[in-house]
């Protein structure tokens, strides 16, 4: 059964501002396997669960169209007003049914999203709509993330990770499928070509009100929310202070670098 998050004009916003992960690490590798299993014309990519639209915007400039496809509308309103992109459009729509014509599709790729998916209906549309020799891209990042900052690295990193501690009791059991790198997924598709790609390393640059702004994006941090919102709040400004403390600044405009452990699953379709 698909599980319904990210559902709120709030979340949607949040999101839109602190998740700016289009990595083009992934990218290049998604890009350089479709050259490889399907080679070029690069005409149609559907970006299932694309959210706010990052993760589509990064693929615009290899395909001749793409599409962002997300079951929240108030998600697909955030994506579609900071769009800008002329061959990228975004439309509502469930991962499990979609509306593109069979075998009509180059790539169908989901950032940290297939998680969220009934996976074996996705499967079963992403073989429907897929070309033949078109690819399959599923990635996601887990948390926490390592943080670096001149000689405190170690503390912040600490810190993020015993804040994140605290919202375990709130994560979906989906996010599970993350911690286990997507196995059930790996294991369910049934393109016999297929293979993962672990430990991709992706580096951003956030300020610690941007982190704080990721953190409070994550589904877990609004579940917690949700039942406990004085603790919740509490959570984020102690975390905040401890890492200002620890870096010995004041103003949480200061930038760290992150590093978010990645990994990708990828598959190509039978001729
Ligand atoms: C964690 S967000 C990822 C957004 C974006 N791809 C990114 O990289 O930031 C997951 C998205 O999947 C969407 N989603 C969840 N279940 C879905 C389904 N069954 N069909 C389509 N989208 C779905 C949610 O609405 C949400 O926007």
């Amino acid at each position: 059964m698909a599980t319904r998050f990210f559902e709120g004009k709030e979340h949607a916003a949040l999101y839109q501002k602190y998740r700016p992960f289009a990595s083009t690490e992934i990218n290049s590798l998604i890009l350089k396997y479709l050259e490889k299993k399907k080679g070029k014309p690069f005409s149609l990519a559907v970006d299932v669960g694309c959210g706010s639209g990052q993760s589509s915007r990064g693929l615009a400039p290899f395909f001749d169209v793409v599409v962002g496809v997300d079951v929240s509308e108030a998600q697909i309103e955030e994506a579609k007003k900071t769009c800008g992109l002329n061959n990228v459009s975004y439309r509502q729509g469930a991962a499990e049914k979609m509306d593109f014509k069979d075998a009509s599709v180059d790539l169908v790729t989901a950032a940290t999203a297939a998680h969220w998916f009934d996976v074996e209906k996705f499967l079963k549309e992403v073989d429907r709509i897929l070309k033949p020799k078109g690819c399959l891209a599923l990635h996601s990042y887990r948390f926490p993330f390592a943080m670096h900052y001149n000689g405190c690295s170690e503390s912040l990193t600490q810190i993020v990770e015993e804040m994140y501690e605290r919202l375990v009791p709130y994560k979906s059991e989906r996010t599970q499928m993350v911690w286990n790198k997507y196995k059930e997924i790996f294991e369910a598709i049934t393109f016999s070509d297929k293979e993962r790609v672990d430990n991709i390393l992706i580096k951003h640059q956030a300020s610690i009100s941007g982190i704080m702004g990721l953190i409070k994006s994550l589904s877990c941090y609004q579940m917690f929310l949700k039942k406990d919102p004085e603790a919740a709040k509490s959570l984020l400004e102690i975390t905040e202070q401890r890492l200002l403390q620890a870096m010995g600044v004041s103003s949480n405009d200061t930038v760290v670098e992150i590093t978010m452990n990645s990994f990708c699953l990828l598959a190509s379709k039978p001729e």
